[in-house]
């Protein structure tokens, strides 16, 4: 029996159709929570986007409708259009009046264009939709590279947004750069050469932070017995190091900032 799916409504439900986006996060099997287990096997539809293979082969046995959304990307195929497609078979799913299940790796709205689409799309046709949450690869960078964002304020942006809009961001605080080993990939990023485009990133950093200013690449681990790839290098290095569509970027702040006199003031610590 199924005793911890709250099943509270989220939007006037109009046929019995129904759409629950769950998270895996990143460690294999243990980021799994009680509430997403429990609806990846009451649901009548599963659909994932997961390519750890422990936690692909557990969604399968917790329930056999289970299928792959990774053939929706193909080589050369724009990533909106394997989007766009993904969304369709899971909406075509809840059309039909069964409760759908969908599991992103990570957190399911962390960096992820289906998974928000398809709830909007849901609820605007009238259908139950509802997202759970789960550790994402900044949780995860938290812990693994003792991070705490309470202490100099936290900026994390997409790679590729952060460089096509010239987003502002401050030196003094931690700043985070996610897909920045497939910057500019448009299409599912296998063999992607990251050279080119990490260059042209490396350039817009270094008006900001010095060439040797020491930057991280981490790769959370799936697996408590492998470590997290964590790699310090100078930012004039980046170019030379290995990234791929896993790897995230760090940037630790390069300046302090004092603090304002007048404010501390006002808020009475002088
Ligand atoms: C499409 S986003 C998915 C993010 C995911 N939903 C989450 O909550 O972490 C893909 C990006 O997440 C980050 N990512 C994916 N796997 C990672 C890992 N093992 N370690 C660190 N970052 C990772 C990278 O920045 C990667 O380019």
């Amino acid at each position: 029996m199924i005793t911890d799916i709250d099943d509270s409504p989220h939007g006037e439900s109009r046929a019995g159709g129904e759409l629950v986006i769950v998270g895996t996060g990143y460690r294999a099997l243990g980021d799994l929570s009680q509430q997403a287990r429990s609806y990846l096997r009451a649901a009548d539809k599963v659909f994932y986007l997961i390519g750890e293979p422990l936690l692909t082969q557990h969604i399968i046995k917790c329930n056999p409708s289970a299928e792959s959304l990774f053939p929706f990307y193909a080589k050369g195929k724009p990533r909106v259009a394997s989007y766009r497609e993904m969304v369709d078979r899971i909406l075509c799913e809840v059309r039909q009046g069964s409760l759908v299940c969908v599991a992103f790796y990570g957190h399911p709205g962390v960096f992820v264009n289906p998974s928000h689409e398809a709830v909007r799309q849901a609820r605007e046709e009238g259908f139950r939709a509802r997202m759970l949450p789960a550790p994402s690869a900044e949780d995860w960078l938290f812990a693994d590279l003792g991070i705490d964002p309470a202490r100099a304020g936290c900026q994390s942006f997409e790679a590729t947004d952060f460089l096509l809009h010239a987003r502002i961001f401050d030196p003094a605080s931690v700043l985070i750069l996610w897909q920045v080993g497939v910057i500019g990939a448009q299409d599912w990023p296998a063999g992607y050469d990251h050279r080119p485009n990490t260059r042209v990133l490396t350039e817009v950093l270094t008006r900001t932070y010095d060439a040797d200013h020491e930057v991280i690449i981490y790769e959370a681990s799936s697996y408590e017995v492998c470590e997290p790839r964590i790699e310090r290098v100078p930012l004039a290095k980046l170019t030379a190091v290995e990234l791929s569509a896993i790897s995230t970027l760090v940037v630790p702040p390069a300046v302090r900032r004092p603090a304002d006199r007048q404010m501390a003031q006002r808020l009475g610590f002088v």
